[in-house]
């Protein structure tokens, strides 16, 4: 059995080797993320001196790994292989803030089961994903990654994820280790900017940021990586409250935690001592495997002899990498993944494809529909307009590694696709992504448009307006580049760039209809738009096929569903910005309030643009008063809150119903309101559905200031609706 089998591997280990296991070393292809890199990486295999290698998905090159680690080194100990794989592999589907605003956890677990299927018949065993951090702050690029701001929706989404990638058997050669990441509270980072620290109050920690990173725990992943921040003071990698006393013994993680890129060496540059300290530092606090850098190579040895590390922690470390490559069943065959056949014939394949595009249109969110401007009928002349309209660079979106983006589908292509000859369509690029030289020198994807277009700012507006004059309705797709949101992406403007924005203006001025079909990877502050603008497609990054996605949406073949997952600001003062901030002692009503000394701005309004939750649809759905089984209940009752949702409209559609919970009387100060349930229903034009929410006292659980959680009994608020705004209540007592 297990147990058996590594102690006698470990039995036969010598302390080096025993090290090396725990070193992660890089192949560049193309996917370094810092200055660190590896070096001798060949001879490092042979002599036992790494664990696993990430950066590669090369089937070759992977077999040839694989063979100097089973081959050539002396206990023929198999390597891990790691990537980003972080939404699909090669086919490429929409990013993860995107997957989350489908509140659909089948159709996200469905994402991450192909992304297993392709990466694993890519040689691949181990993903980096998911990421699971909440955020707040709409300047943090890397919220293109995570679910957003909500911790029970976050929860959801990386339980989805983890079963996704892992299936129920590690063994079997198509299902790969998640690694969820970046633990703990990267999301928080300072002032949205990337590896910043954090300071934050526990009891915060454990109500709003950690449930996404416990669920996937409790699903079984099988990794995490410690996050780039500090906490409180002490980075992430070397904090031994965060990743043993919480990980290990508060949520009883048993699998291995890995450290971000060159993390251990950045201890050193954040000032926690030579690379002797920063590893054994790291190494005590839980850190089991060092990804890119050689500080535990190096150290870990002397620190043993020094007795600075014991060697039952070192002996840990090590066995946790060790049971990791055995659940995946890499000791019965260390080449289970490797098969050129399936890299053949199970990428890029009809069905992923076709998978790509039924999951981007349950991602899209209809932020404004004036008069109905959306669905478009086929006919007439149509002008797609816009910078982002047939850039296949851009299509994929941030971290899609393995791609090759000549494969994606643009809004261009998808849109004369759907209309063949029924309708006439004219195109023009209107604008460059940005005119703004730093932005322009820092993000990669750029690089294509800059070389292909060659006009004046001033011409290229001119020959949009042109086409618009002649057309009945302008398509513009506008936002983001695809490198302007991941990592090391924050942006203080969380506008769409001038360049777009001169774009619209001039477009506005012919009084043509405009559909605004928007690319981002985070919130944007969209003012300006949404007063001009006729309708606002939010499309995130779509993938592969979002091209076609899109012209489904916009054509009515599918009628749009998703509910954005963070809340758009109306400016970035407002940040950060979300719904189920705790209470103040002076709330601000803006529909009764004038007087001074409230919790408000002076410029702007509390609320945001967009609120969590929000998204509309072609049709509309009325919501029935709420209906409750009871209305006072003991500790050992379940309520159910039921409420009649009936298609009002045309066309047929899905709703996203939310359950928010307010707890008016509690131990510490409460959020406003909390998500406790979703449910997503399809409903025929005037069909009605009863939906019903159980609610049981674990549901009423939080953290107080003394980190106990638990319920009070009292009131509650039970509120449903169609966002966190729009909602209706009852209130019920709840005994103990
Ligand atoms: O997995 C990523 C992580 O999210 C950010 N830094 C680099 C890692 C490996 O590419």
């Amino acid at each position: 059995n297990e147990n058996n089998f590594i102690d006698s591997l470990m039995g036969k280990m010598t302390l080096e080797e025993k090290i090396g296991q725990l070193n992660l070393a890089v192949i560049n292809n193309g996917v370094l993320t810092g200055t660190a890199i590896s070096t001798g990486v060949d001879q490092k295999i042979k002599a036992g001196q790494a664990g696993g290698v990430f950066g590669t998905w090369d089937i070759d090159q992977i077999k040839k790994l694989q063979g100097l680690a089973v081959q050539g080194s002396r206990l023929h100990i198999p390597l891990l292989f790691g990537l980003d794989v972080i939404h699909g592999h090669q086919t490429i589907f929409p990013v993860p803030l995107a997957l989350s605003c489908s509140w659909d956890t089948s159709l996200v677990k469905a994402v991450a089961r192909t992304a297993a299927i392709e990466a694993s018949a890519d040689g691949i065993n181990w993903v980096y994903s998911p990421m699971v951090d909440i955020s707040r702050d709409a300047r943090w690029g890397r919220d293109v990654e995570g679910a957003g701001e909500d911790p029970f929706l976050g929860a959801q989404m990386a339980k989805a994820m983890v079963e996704g990638y892992q299936g129920n058997n590690l063994m079997a050669n198509n299902t790969v280790m998640a690694c969820v990441k970046h633990f703990a509270l990267y999301g928080a980072a300072m002032a949205g900017r990337d590896y910043t620290g954090v300071d934050m109050g526990r009891q915060e920690m454990y109500q709003y940021y950690f449930p996404p990173y416990k669920a996937a725990v409790d699903a079984g992943a099988g990794s995490v990586m410690a996050s780039f921040n500090d906490v409180n003071g002490l980075p992430s990698a070397a904090n031994k409250w965060l990743l043993t006393d919480v990980l290990r013994k508060q949520w009883g993680f048993k699998g291995f935690v890995v450290s971000d890129y060159g993390a251990i060496n950045e201890l050193t540059t954040r000032g926690l001592g030579d690379a002797q300290t920063i590893a054994a530092l790291a190494l005590n606090a839980g850190n089991d495997m060092e990804m890119v850098g050689d500080n535990y190579l190096g150290t870990l040895k002397k620190s043993v002899a020094s007795g600075l590390v014991t060697m039952q922690t070192l002996d840990a470390a090590c066995r946790r990498i060790l049971e990791a490559k055995y659940k995946l069943g890499l000791f019965e065959d260390p080449y289970k993944y490797i098969n050129v056949q399936r890299a053949k014939t199970e990428e890029l394949t009809k069905s992923h494809l076709e998978q790509a595009r039924k999951t981007a249109e349950r991602t899209f969110v209809l932020l404004k529909n004036k008069n109905q401007r959306l669905p478009l009928k086929r006919k007439g002349t149509i002008a797609v307009i816009g910078p982002l309209a047939d850039s296949k660079i851009n299509m994929p979106g941030a971290w899609s590694v393995a791609d090759d983006y000549h494969n994606s589908v643009t809004v261009l292509e998808g849109i004369q696709a759907a209309l063949k000859n029924k309708a006439t369509v004219l195109y023009q690029k209107g604008a460059n992504i940005t005119d703004d030289s730093l932005l322009k020198l820092r993000v990669n994807s750029f690089k294509e448009e800059i070389t292909t277009d060659k006009r004046t700012p001033q011409q290229m507006i001119t020959d949009a307006v042109k086409i618009a004059r002649k057309s009945d309705v302008i398509i513009a797709v506008v936002g983001e580049a695809a490198d302007m949101s991941g990592e090391s992406a924050s942006r203080t403007d969380i506008g769409i760039p001038h360049s777009q924005l001169n774009l619209l203006k001039a477009l506005h001025k012919t009084g043509k209809p405009i559909v605004a079909v928007l690319f981002n990877g985070r919130p944007l502050t969209l003012n300006w738009e949404n007063d001009h603008c006729d309708a606002i497609l939010d499309t995130w990054f779509g993938g592969f096929e979002a091209g076609n996605a899109i012209a489904d949406v916009l054509f009515g073949k599918y009628n749009p569903s998703g509910k954005i997952t963070m809340s758009f600001p109306r400016n970035v003062g407002q940040i950060p910005i979300f719904y189920n901030e705790r209470r103040t002692g002076r709330p601000f009503d803006e529909n009764k309030d004038a007087s001074k000394y409230k919790s408000d701005y002076l410029d702007v309004s509390n609320t945001p643009l967009f609120p969590f939750g929000y998204g509309l649809s072609y049709t509309n759905f009325s919501y029935g008063k709420i209906e409750l089984s009871k209305t006072r209940l003991k500790a050992d009752e379940t309520l159910n809150a039921s409420v009649k949702i009936t298609n009002t409209g045309k066309y047929a559609g899905e709703e996203v119903v939310q359950l928010y919970i307010t707890d008016p009387v509690a131990r510490t100060t409460r959020s406003v309101e909390d998500l406790r349930g979703f449910k997503k229903i399809f409903l025929q034009p005037g069909e009605s559905k009863d939906v019903t929410f159980s609610i049981t006292p674990e549901d009423l659980k939080y953290y107080d200031y003394d980190l106990k959680y638990d319920w009070d009994a009292g009131d509650f608020i039970i509120k449903i609706g169609t966002n966190s705004r729009d909602t209706q209540s009852a209130t019920v007592i709840w005994n103990k």
